[in-house]
């Protein structure tokens, strides 16, 4: 039996590094981290760690065979701090220990002194100090200052977004083997394999051939094991290579939220200007991203909140902005969007403080500025097959929007304490790494003596289904069941330089790659088969687990033939690699063809509010989206589901809190509230039929991120259902409107002179 991932999840059975039984004399690591969020190291005290019972070694920096540093699109962060801490939950020390509490309890003995230095928790004020991680970076289109002054209406403001935490339910860990010649074999949780492999041979001084790094699969990434489980890989790594021992470590809720960074918080300013029939005529916008206290990913993240900072809008006029500033907070990182949804956000606010100066409901002022077919994008790529308006006409019609618009009003005007929003979210996301050279694969395909088909490929299975997804495809070029194949783990000796399974382009990239590789051996056992049936190969097609020559099954099934080219000496294994055609982008002039294609989509929000105690309730998700044709309904489906469901978290419940110190004090799912299985709403979702994609696999169209970003109307839901109780308030814009902030919402008093 050859179960998907899904059945074996149902039944418990799917296995994750945590569940493997170590042998006796196995060890853990854990990590001594920073008290302070910023100061200088003055003294490391180890003798009280060493001296508990259990305890084997404890490591620093000095104990680092090859380059104590981690960072990966910048050499800004070191594995062990040496003189300086730049954020609290920042490792210092590693103590290693028979289990993972006598580590822990190890690791709480070891003193260090620190001279405290003043500490930064937010973007702008980083920015006032020239604490940047990246200077600022402008896109921009048409001649805004010549388009303000053709403006009947300009509207200023600011906006915020808050922090998001991964609560993948697989918390970070990995597990080192030692083998002969120094090398290591690291079971690690990443959805890089690639690039844990890299910073483990620079860490210890070895070559790469050295490091194998294998992933079956991760209990949920979101971006948050993009970058970040590469630490902990190389701790037990590190204390793997120096002790020759297995070693393990594996973090609780608690230290994972506390030593890991999160989604970015943005603030950003933004001006938007339109004509009287509410066409857009400018916008600008300047973004404040904070990256935490060293690079991970801001950079390419905050690249990707200017590339949707349009979303699925064309706007004649553009200039939008961004910084990347360096705080005293745990490095923030990769999550679902991949700061996408930051930039999308700050356009639906400026829009919406449109529409309610110009007394129309945002929907108008959204609809008439869709994206339309062959436009230009800002960044200098054209809208092909654009989606935009299908989907939003093909929402209004299915899900009787208008009709709900006043059925919503009617209730408003009947209900005192009750009322309700609906907000419409329409989504535009360009699929592709941005930074072009990761849109490459390779898969390796072996087809066994006995038919069945082993699969191995960059793409990391962390519940998004990308596995199965491949399974299926491999299927379709043998012509056989998908249980017939098999997709391996992820392993850096089967699959080396891979990427990194984000940016939605896991099925993409790496189902190319296999595709590929599937249709060497499918050519090779096409001659074979015509030889022996004496036919043209032209004629013959696999399909039911057989050779079919025009349409009629031969007496060839797949078995026989697989046999046949065994015994003939013919290759059944067959490597390939794919990468993305016609990309480029050039960084300076901001202009270029970044993506390979689009998905467009539109969602319709609606939310019920208890204007007595503050609490609300999303209704209902209805959503039209362009699946292109699907890989897998299910799994699309599902992702659709899931994503929606985490953005509405975002702008909703949960809120990411840090002291005065810099302290996480959500670090536990007490103070830190996600959707539940109460909190989700009926999601209704409409893949748009007969659509097409050539660009993507099999005209399929990523799926992974794209929906995160409906789940953005409820915040503007819930903004008019507290106008229809309290018409004076005027929004913030910080997001999330937690039930506390819609409290004070709903019964704050307007000022008289406002
Ligand atoms: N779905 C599940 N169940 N678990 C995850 O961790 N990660 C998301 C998305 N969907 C994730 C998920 C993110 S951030 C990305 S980039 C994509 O899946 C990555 O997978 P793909 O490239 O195969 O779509
Ligand atoms: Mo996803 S944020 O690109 O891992």
């Amino acid at each position: 039996m050859n179960l998907r991932d899904v059945e074996l999840h149902a039944q418990g059975a799917s296995q994750f590094t945590d569940d493997l039984l170590l042998p006796e004399g196995s060890l853990a690591v854990f990590p001594v981290v920073s008290t302070i969020a910023h100061g200088m190291i003055e003294r490391i005290d180890t003798a009280s760690a060493l001296a508990c019972s259990g305890v084997v070694a404890v490591f620093t920096a000095a104990d680092i065979p090859g380059i104590n540093q981690i960072g990966n699109v910048a050499a800004d962060e070191v594995l062990l701090a040496e003189t300086e801490v730049v954020y609290q939950g920042q490792p210092i020390a590693l103590v290693v220990a028979e289990t993972v509490d006598m580590a822990r309890q190890a690791a709480a003995s070891v003193v260090i002194d620190y001279r405290p230095l003043p500490a930064v928790f937010d973007a702008r004020t980083a920015d006032k100090m020239g604490l940047h991680i990246a200077p600022r970076r402008l896109f921009s289109f048409g001649d805004i200052e010549a388009a303000w002054g053709q403006c009947d209406l300009i509207v200023e403001g600011s906006a915020a977004t808050g922090a998001q935490e991964h609560m993948y339910l697989e918390t970070q860990n990995a597990i080192a083997f030692p083998l002969e010649n120094n090398g290591l074999k690291v079971l690690s949780a990443t959805q890089s394999p690639g690039s844990t492999q890299r910073i483990i041979a620079r860490v210890l001084g070895l070559p790469m051939h050295a490091v194998e790094v294998d992933v079956l699969r991760l209990g949920g990434g979101f971006g948050g094991k993009e970058e970040q489980a590469t630490a902990f890989a190389v701790m037990a790594a590190l204390a793997a290579h120096r002790l020759q021992r297995i070693v393990k470590i594996s973090l609780r809720r608690d230290e994972d939220c506390r030593m890991t960074g999160k989604r970015h918080p943005y603030d950003a300013d933004f001006k938007i200007g339109l004509d009287r029939s509410g066409k857009i005529l400018a916008y600008r916008a300047d973004f404040f991203q904070n990256a935490g206290a060293v690079a991970d990913l801001s950079p390419p993240i905050l690249e990707r909140s200017l590339f949707h900072a349009c979303n699925s809008y064309f706007i004649p006029n553009m200039q939008v902005s961004a910084v990347s500033c360096r705080t005293h907070l745990p490095p923030n990182t990769a999550f679902r969007g991949f700061g996408g949804p930051q930039g999308m956000y700050v356009l639906e606010c400026a829009i919406f403080k449109a529409a309610e100066t110009m007394g129309v409901d945002a929907g108008r002022i959204q609809q008439i500025n869709l994206m339309q077919e062959d436009r230009y994008f800002y960044y200098g790529m054209q809208a092909r097959r654009c989606m935009a308006t299908a989907c939003w006409q093909e929402a209004e019609s299915r899900f009787g929007l208008q009709d709900r618009r006043k059925e919503i009003d009617a209730f408003n005007a009947a209900h005192q304490l009750e009322k309700k929003g609906i907000a419409i979210m329409p989504v535009c996301f360009g699929i592709s790494f941005t930074s072009t050279f990761l849109n490459q694969a390779d898969a390796l395909v072996h087809v066994y003596g006995d038919g069945s088909v082993s699969v191995s490929c960059g793409a990391v299975e962390m519940g998004q289904g990308v596995k199965q997804k491949i399974a299926k495809v491999v299927a379709a070029v043998f012509g056989l069941d998908e249980q017939r194949v098999k997709v391996e783990s992820t392993n850096t000796t089967r699959i080396a330089n891979m990427s990194p399974t984000a940016a939605s382009t896991g099925a993409d990239l790496n189902g190319q790659a296999a595709r590929l590789a599937a249709l060497q051996i499918q050519q090779r056992l096409i001659e074979l088969a015509a030889a022996q049936l004496g036919v043209e190969a032209s004629e013959l097609t696999f399909e039911r687990e057989g050779v079919y020559r025009q349409g009629k099954a031969t007496e060839l099934s797949w078995n026989k033939l697989v046999n046949l080219a065994y015994m003939s000496r013919t290759a059944l294994s067959a490597e390939a690699h794919y990468a993305t055609p016609e990309l480029f982008f050039d960084r300076d002039k901001a202009q270029g063809q970044p993506f390979a294609y689009h998905v467009y989509g539109c969602a319709a929000v609606e939310i019920t509010v208890d204007c007595l105690r503050g609490r609300y309730r999303i209704d209902s998700v209805k959503i039209v989206h362009d699946d292109g044709q699907p890989l897998d309904v299910m799994v699309d489906r599902g992702q659709v589901e899931g994503g929606v469901v985490q953005g509405l978290g975002w702008m909703t419940l949960e809120e990411v809190v840090f002291d005065e110190t810099g302290r996480l004090l959500t670090d536990n799912l007490t103070a830190y509230k996600i959707p539940d299985m109460h909190f989700a709403p009926a999601i209704d979702v409409h893949f748009l039929e007969s659509a097409t994609n050539p660009p993507g696999l099999m005209h399929s169209k990523a799926v992974g991120e794209p929906p995160l970003m409906y789940g953005i109307a409820a915040y503007f839901a819930l903004c008019k259902a507290i106008r229809a109780f309290n018409p004076g308030w005027q929004p913030d814009f910080h997001a999330p409107m937690t039930p506390e902030k819609m409290l004070l919402a709903l019964h704050q008093k307007q000022h008289p002179d406002a």
